[in-house]
């Protein structure tokens, strides 16, 4: 099967997936029409149907003899501003005599196989061999001298299509890009929920599910950081559509810095989506010879509902996102010391919480903030990249010696576009903070962002932390962010290149991350931005984990890890144990449910390890040696997610993981409050083989698969009063092992 057939006579691009079509036409002014996005069709030479026009009333047309042709009723791929279509455009150019109206035509097309990355932003790619085909549209604006690339690349056995434009300016003068949108896609009809990922910091990533409506709703930011707030990840399914069935789309841009997903519905109820960068705080000065692109946007449909979509988007991030090395590598169980010590160690400290760790079968010490400089509080020392000599007298590779001398492996907290105005190296170079000179400057988290526009801050930072690496024999590094920026100006960009600068930002970001990531391949990154305020497709490419919440209290865990898993994958969320009562709420919550809650995800303990009870410390062996034995399930296994906490009342939240072979699985049911003479309830298992038949946590009876997915399993709700005085009977978490047996 080919994934890409041109019809050449008629203009009709039809994009095939395993399961899905995605068709296009050259239409008579030389635009490109959507025809179609959805289940799979079959191929035709030509769609008459699908671009039958019906003249409307007040509505600009084309042209004189082409009454009928208005773009404000037509679908289209990548569409102009000014020319009638008077909805949202996907870009928008400013000409030198400052005209806003482009018309590109088509040019020609040319097909590949394969996806090349993309030079200086994170990007897909088919390393494997998995039949990705690429199709560049080259649209010519012949009178402003512009060409525009539309890029298509298709994942024929993932159902993705990655999408991303790309300016190029062969004029002698330069124009201004106000707007370019990574993809639109106009769909036919508004009978969809817009599924959004919503919050805060420590509420990261709540689902909210609401009807489109008339009008234009959307999720942005303007934080030059994707953000807590809302999530680049978006889905759109029809009304009915429910976990295990019914059309979704998701939609998922791969960038770090001001997006915003758009959709708009217009007059005659057909949605229009948008998806790029915020073009709020955007502008690019497009000088001769100069080229802009885009980030990438993935696109994936299914018609098997929202488990499937985030299944096959999980399984996509995998193989052609990941860092390859990381995407299929078992990832370490972690302490964190942040929790335990806060700024407040030294190399004795940490070395007891080490040995400890190492006991309990911990396998990488992370070290957090406070270990470099003169760091004793948040004040101080951002930017001054090397080991506090009172907290390490030896130095830092001496202490990272003895760890790997233990046989753990060593980590190391970072935030390398920060710096405090008490640092040497603010003194060095006061001019490398972003500000506007004469202005005052807004501190955040008493902290200041270095200006990433500037090759010499990327360079210092580069060969600093290079520095530290090598040092230590680093084997993994955590990436902090944890201000948003203000002031943006940048002191070496000229007056009209400023409203590039958060771009400029986030490329100068990336370049770090690609220089680290090439130089040393073998060391693991995850990505925070105070918790989950920068979990996005971006920073996966290059930091294959994310800490996903400074929330660690079991319950809020439940919610933001669920709503997390729609885009993500259990391997990229960072889930830590914490002490009690929890830090953000107050809550306590038995060890067994924190446990049941970090398992589902990137397994790790933040919390002092040297003052737990016997019995505390016998709980903690067990959860490492019960998460090593199905750590590949829990990291890698096929998520299905059961019960939603966000609707219902949202006191029960259940979910599952399958192995490859369906052979073996693990669910968890939590449930957060008790009540008295309770519902009787039953949990109905997912993905298992019909006919094979499993024990459920080494259960005498032995049920059928199909028996655990229809009948279900009953679930045991009574309270054993006995028990009640001394472990709380709220915040329950029931986990249930279901192995097959011959
Ligand atoms: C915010 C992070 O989310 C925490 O885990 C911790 O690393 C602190 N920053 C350290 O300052």
């Amino acid at each position: 099967m080919m994934a890409i057939t041109v019809e050449e006579k008629t203009g009709v691009f039809h994009l095939q997936t395993d399961n899905t079509s995605y068709v296009f036409q050259v239409m008579e002014n030389g635009e490109l029409g959507q025809l179609y996005y959805g289940k799979k069709i079959h191929v035709r030479p030509q769609y008459p149907d699908l671009t039958i026009r019906e003249q409307r009333n007040i509505t600009p047309a084309w042209k004189l003899d082409k009454p009928d042709f208005q773009l404000d009723v037509l679908k289209q791929e990548y569409a102009s501003f000014g020319k009638g279509d008077f909805r949202y455009p996907a870009y928008k150019l400013v000409l030198k005599d400052g005209s806003r109206i482009s018309e590109f035509g088509y040019d020609r097309y040319e097909k590949r196989k394969g996806k090349q990355r993309l030079p200086a932003l994170p990007s897909t790619f088919d390393e494997i061999g998995d039949d990705a085909e690429t199709l560049t549209i080259f649209m010519e604006d012949k009178m402003a001298k512009l060409e525009l690339k539309i890029v298509y690349s298709v994942f024929p056995h993932q159902d993705v299509i990655v999408r991303s434009a790309c300016f190029v300016n062969s004029s002698e003068t330069a124009v201004h890009l106000a707007t370019a949108y990574s993809v639109q896609l106009d769909l036919p009809d508004d009978r969809y929920d817009l599924l959004q990922f919503s919050g805060s910091w420590a509420r990261e990533r709540h689902l909210l599910r609401t009807p489109l409506r008339p009008g234009v709703q959307s999720v942005g930011s303007l934080r030059t950081a994707s953000s807590a707030q809302h999530n680049p990840f978006m889905m759109l399914a029809r009304p009915e559509t429910n976990e295990d069935s019914g059309e979704v789309f998701g939609f998922n841009l791969i960038y770090s810095g001001n997006f915003l997903d758009q959709v708009e519905v217009d007059q005659f109820s057909t949605a229009r989506i948008l998806i790029g960068i915020n073009p709020a705080e955007f502008s690019w000065n497009l000088t001769p010879g100069q080229s802009f692109q885009t980030p990438e946007c993935v696109l994936s449909y299914t018609a098997e509902g929202m488990n499937r979509l985030s299944q096959q988007l999980a399984r996509f991030y995998r193989r052609h996102l990941l860092p390859a090395r990381f995407a299929e590598k078992n990832r370490p169980i972690l302490i964190n010391n942040w929790e335990a010590t806060y700024f407040d160690f030294n190399e004795d400290k940490l070395l007891g919480i080490a040995s400890k760790a190492k006991d309990l079968g911990i396998e990488l010490f992370v070290l957090d903030d406070g270990w470099f400089g003169k760091r004793n509080d948040d004040t101080t020392s951002l930017g001054d990249w090397f080991t506090d000599d009172a907290k390490f007298p030896l130095g830092l590779g001496h202490f990272a010696k003895q760890l790997h001398a233990m046989q753990l492996a060593f980590g190391l907290w970072f935030e390398p576009e920060m710096i405090s105005l008490d640092s040497k190296l603010y003194r060095q170079h006061p001019e490398w903070v972003i500000h506007v000179p004469g202005r005052s400057m807004s501190p955040g988290r008493n902290q200041f962002v270095l200006d990433f526009t500037r090759q010499e801050v990327i360079d210092y930072l580069f060969a600093a932390i290079s520095k530290i690496i090598e040092g230590t024999q680093l084997d993994y590094i955590k990436w902090d962010m944890n201000r948003h920026i203000t002031e943006m100006f940048s002191t070496q960009l000229a007056a009209e290149q400023q409203l590039e600068m958060p771009h400029r930002y986030i490329l100068g970001v990336y370049q770090l991350y690609e220089r680290l990531t090439s130089k040393f391949p073998h060391v693991l990154f995850e990505s925070c931005a105070s918790g989950g305020g920068r979990f996005d497709l971006g920073m996966m490419y290059y930091a294959p984990q994310a800490w996903t919440s400074d929330d660690t209290d079991a319950v809020e865990r439940m919610f933001i890890q669920f709503g997390t898993s729609y885009g993500y994958p259990q391997s990229m969320m960072g889930a830590h144990i914490s002490d009690v009562p929890n830090g953000q709420t107050g809550r306590m919550t038995p060890m067994a449910t924190r446990a049941a809650v970090a398992f589902f995800g990137i397994f790790g303990y933040e919390l002092d390890i040297t003052k737990l009870s016997i019995q505390e410390i016998s709980q903690l062996q067990d959860q490492v040696k019960f998460y090593k034995k199905y750590r590949r399930l829990f990291q890698f296994g096929t998520l299905y997610r059961i019960d939603n906490p966000f609707v219902n009342g949202g006191n029960v939240m259940s979910w599952q993981v399958v192995s490859d072979d369906r052979r073996q699985s693990i669910a968890c049911r939590y449930q957060i409050l008790n009540h008295a003479n309770p519902a009787y309830k039953r949990i109905y298992f997912k993905g298992l083989l019909p006919d094979q038949k499993y024990t459920v946590n080494n259960s005498v009876e032995r049920f059928y698969g199909d028996e655990l997915m229809n009948a279900g399993l009953f679930v045991r709700q009574l309270i054993d009063a006995c028990k009640c005085a001394s472990a709380s009977v709220d915040f329950h978490a029931a986990l249930f092992v279901i192995e097959a047996v011959d």
